[in-house]
């Protein structure tokens, strides 16, 4: 029944936003695919009897019982990356209101008001700062940086947003909507193989390697690739390349990982000399003084090679996202739920960014993972299995079961 359940609300979702050449998912915030997202939201808590609101930041909040103090809040995110997987962020609101579905069915009504949540551009995808939403609720980026914060066609999130029929002046930290949330619980698909390797089919998270974003900007002369000597060239190019090769050297020698995934070279001509080129630079350790120190080489590199090559370059921190250890007694009670009903999930770190990771620093926040059985993520082959997925509303109903039915 679960599943039956589960896998009928999977399908109504899955062909928005969906790319129909890569087979992957462009759901970016405050886009046309983002609106089709909130409406399915919208439509499918409206079905089940939950009133949903949208806070000041345009995160969805879908409502049982009227929210007050001591509200367990579950969800996760709709939007993706570029081409990204069916899972990341949806299998958590599915399986939110799946769970519901499951605790109906089991006769059990909340004691505690439970709201289902999707919170905006988790992915930084369009506006460039990741859990965009969440960070703006907890007050983890001024309001004033997040409205000028621009995407690739010069847009401002403050143009995007009033676009959408939101008011960009109201976005902020909401201490009032924080202050209500007694536990945020956000289920995830694993974005890696600890559980495949273990046999579980979920698991409970200890915490998130600290991360963050660094733009690096290199300026170079735009000139002709054909006349202009190698020792005249002033190429931007170069010093990049140094940077994507010095940022896997120092991944590897901290234990670490650290990605160049985005590149704008500018003009960007088969037979021109580039006039810039920029770089992101994505970084994540396991402990902070392993991240700075990891950033710190790749810095010094690509200002070294961009010295060498007289090459300017600017580089700068777009996001930052500390260590994030969950909170001890709600993780205790999350195993305490799932022992109970005879799941068994292992406990696992993950080295990917979450709203629970944000929200953390502001409420009691945990997370549960389902099993990925290749690992793979951000990417159209992201895939967890369906038996996985019905594991997931068994193991997210047991847990609010627990948080907001006694
Ligand atoms: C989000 O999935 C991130 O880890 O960047
Ligand atoms: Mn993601
Ligand atoms: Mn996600």
């Amino acid at each position: 029944m679960a599943e039956a359940g589960f896998a009928a609300l999977w399908a109504s979702l899955l062909p928005l936003g969906r790319d129909a050449a890569t087979g992957g998912y462009r759901r970016f915030s405050w886009t046309p695919a983002d609106a089709e997202c909130r409406r399915w939201f919208t439509g499918r808590a409206a079905e089940r009897g939950l009133a949903v609101t949208a806070d000041r930041n345009g995160n969805l909040w879908a409502w049982l019982g009227t929210p007050a103090a001591g509200a367990v809040v579950t969800g996760s995110h709709l939007d993706s990356v570029p081409d990204g997987g069916a899972y990341d962020g949806p299998l958590g609101v599915v399986t939110a209101f799946a769970a519901i579905d499951l605790l109906r069915e089991r006769g059990l009504a909340p004691v505690r008001p439970l709201a289902v949540a999707a919170f905006s551009e988790e992915e930084g995808s369009r506006f460039g700062v990741a859990c965009l939403g969440s960070r703006l609720l907890a007050g983890a980026i001024e309001p004033e940086r997040a409205r000028g914060l621009r995407d690739a066609a010069g847009t401002t999130l403050a143009e995007a947003m009033a676009a959408a029929g939101r008011d960009p002046a109201a976005i902020g930290p909401d201490e009032a909507l924080l202050a209500g949330i007694g536990a945020y619980v956000e289920l995830h698909i694993e974005q890696g193989r600890a559980l495949a390797g273990l046999g579980a089919a979920v698991g409970v998270a200890s915490g998130i390697w600290p991360h963050g974003r660094w733009r690096l900007t290199f300026t170079g002369r735009p000139d002709h690739a054909g006349t202009t000597r190698l020792a005249d060239r002033r190429d931007p190019m170069l010093p990049c390349a140094t940077a994507v090769l010095a940022a896997r050297e120092a991944a590897a020698r901290h234990e670490s990982v650290a990605t160049v995934g985005k590149v704008i070279v500018t003009p960007g001509a088969v037979n021109a000399i580039s006039s810039s080129v920029t770089a992101w630079l994505d970084a994540r350790a396991p402990d902070e003084a392993r991240l700075h120190a990891m950033v710190d080489e790749v810095a010094a590199a690509a200002g070294a090679a961009a010295a060498g090559h007289g090459v300017s370059l600017a580089a700068s921190q777009e996001s930052f996202t500390p260590a994030v250890e969950f909170d001890a007694g709600l993780r205790g009670r999350l195993a305490a739920s799932l022992a109970a009903r005879g799941i068994a999930a292992p406990v696992l770190p993950t080295g990917a960014g979450h709203d629970a990771g944000v929200l953390a620093a502001k409420v009691p926040a945990g997370m549960l993972f389902v099993r990925n059985p290749t690992g793979v993520s951000h990417s159209p082959a992201e895939h967890a299995d369906a038996a996985d997925c019905a594991a997931g509303v068994a193991a997210l109903a047991a847990v609010l079961e627990d948080l907001a039915c006694r």
